[in-house]
């Protein structure tokens, strides 16, 4: 049978990418207040897709953005999967710097350039296309599946654990299936084992109570923008440690058998740089790149603003600045005593003369799922029917802040299945996706139904 739906998919393939199309010309930013009646017609547009399969779908209705599900009838005796993904997108500025517009797919080279190509339309549309196959040519799944497909992942994913903790019953399932991470590289498809958490916040730093003229005042009072570079400046040393007190104290380790195996990946160190624009790599002292990407936890800066920005110069001593910094985290740091520690470490760093205000956004702890469950071979086998190359074992350094709950609350196992590439420009200017990668996607997922059903229950 499992043929018959794969050539389905083959012969599919361009009314498929025209329905991937169609998706990603709908610019759901779930950031933006000005998108919001764009997000809701994503999700009726998914709503409406998923209904024309024969499938039972519920929009369901939250404080922010609408939450899509669906399900395939039960079948007694195979496991239940469960599709988790999101329809939301990341905002597309800067636009200047994209060669198409954001919200105007454009195929160049085999791929299709748009804010949400790869994250997560493209790599979350490649499920409902396998289950469209196998509805129209076995006539059912030969397994129940459940799909859970969310707005608001790009903000947070707020809402979506309240509507979790109240439908356990209801989302009962044995896996929980989430394309939405990486390959390794071209050729390498990879199942994510691993993913770091993250504790995001805002820092603002206020001074005299309007601006000044620099020249009059500048060396009589304190400076916000002065004393908002030193303090971030003291949030990492120079060996690439956070200094946040008890920062590394719950870091689980890379075991020694972690390290060996990322050592072994076919990482072109080179090429990583040449792709990014940069002459040398940075980070913690003591680990390799790939350890610094997955395995470590770090801090960043995401925004700053303070004084002015315009054209020319302008000699002015600004009253306020602000910076949004986030750590990525690790097993088995918890993301509130890491806000609690960054609140004492910029109190210890304060100079007098300015007041401070920190404010604690999204978080999420990190991930490591057990290798040595049949849920993850059947997922190995998908993988390698669809790309033709068996997959390798990866962790990677994004976050996806609900899969937690998902083994926590429904106590599933996780599968990463990503589809897409390092390159793809996730969260950036011309996002892409392969139309290949999409249809290789579309054939492992159609696969993974076959295996995952005939795992016993
Ligand atoms: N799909 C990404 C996460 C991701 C990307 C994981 C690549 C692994 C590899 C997801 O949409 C995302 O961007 N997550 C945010 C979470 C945040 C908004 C809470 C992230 O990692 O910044
Ligand atoms: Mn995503
Ligand atoms: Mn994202």
């Amino acid at each position: 049978m499992l043929d018959q739906t794969l050539e389905h998919i083959d012969a599919h393939r361009p009314k498929f990418e025209g329905d991937l199309m169609a998706l990603l010309r709908i610019p759901s930013v779930s950031a933006d207040p000005a998108f919001k009646g764009d997000v809701r017609r994503a999700a009726d547009w998914l709503r409406d897709h998923l209904v024309k399969l024969g499938l039972t779908v519920h929009l369901i209705e939250t404080n922010g953005h609408p939450i899509v599900y669906a399900e395939s009838p039960p079948v007694p005796g195979a496991p239940v999967a469960l599709v988790y993904g999101h329809y939301d997108v990341q905002p597309p500025d800067p636009l200047d710097e994209w060669q198409t517009p954001p919200f105007e797919p454009d195929v160049r080279d085999g791929k299709v350039f748009a804010r949400g190509a790869t994250d997560d339309k493209g790599q979350m549309l490649t499920h409902v296309k396998s289950i469209e196959a196998w509805l129209a040519t076995a006539g059912k799944l030969p397994l129940q599946v459940k799909l859970l497909i969310e707005g608001e992942e790009e903000v947070g994913s707020e809402h979506l654990g309240e509507f979790l903790k109240e439908n356990v019953e209801r989302l009962a399932c044995d896996c929980v299936v989430v394309s939405d991470t990486s390959q390794f590289a071209p050729g390498v498809p990879a199942i994510t084992y691993g993913l770091r958490g993250i504790a995001y916040f805002e820092l603002k730093l206020i001074g005299p109570k309007q601006d000044l003229h620099s020249g009059v005042f500048g060396g009589g009072v304190a400076n916000p923008a002065n004393a908002l570079a030193k303090m971030l400046g003291a949030l990492v040393d120079a060996d690439g440690r956070v200094t946040i007190p008890g920062f590394y104290d719950d870091v689980a380790d890379l075991t020694e058998r972690e390290r060996q195996e990322f050592a072994a990946l076919p990482f072109d160190e080179a090429a990583f740089k040449s792709q990014l624009g940069v002459e040398h790599l940075a980070g913690e002292k003591g680990f390799s790149t790939i350890e610094r990407r997955w395995a470590r936890p770090t801090l960043d800066i995401n925004g700053l603003t303070s004084g002015y920005q315009g054209a020319g110069a302008k000699t002015v001593l600004p009253a306020k600045a602000t910076a949004k910094l986030s750590c990525r985290l690790v097993p088995n740091q918890d993301p509130h005593k890491v806000a609690a520690g960054l609140k004492k470490r910029l109190e210890e760093l304060l100079p007098p003369g300015i007041k401070m205000k920190l404010v604690e956004h999204h978080g999420a702890p990190g991930v490591v799922f057990p290798l040595d469950s049949p849920y993850l071979q059947a997922a190995a086998v998908a993988v390698e029917k669809g790309f033709g190359r068996r997959p390798v074992f990866i962790r990677e350094g994004g976050s996806i802040p609900i899969v937690n709950t998902f083994a926590s609350l429904l106590n599933a196992e996780v599968l990463l299945l990503g589809w897409g590439q390092n390159d793809d420009n996730p969260h950036s200017p011309n996002e892409k996706f392969s139309l290949d990668d999409f249809h290789r996607g579309t054939r492992a997922s159609a696969a993974l139904w076959r295996e995952l059903a005939a795992i016993k229950k």
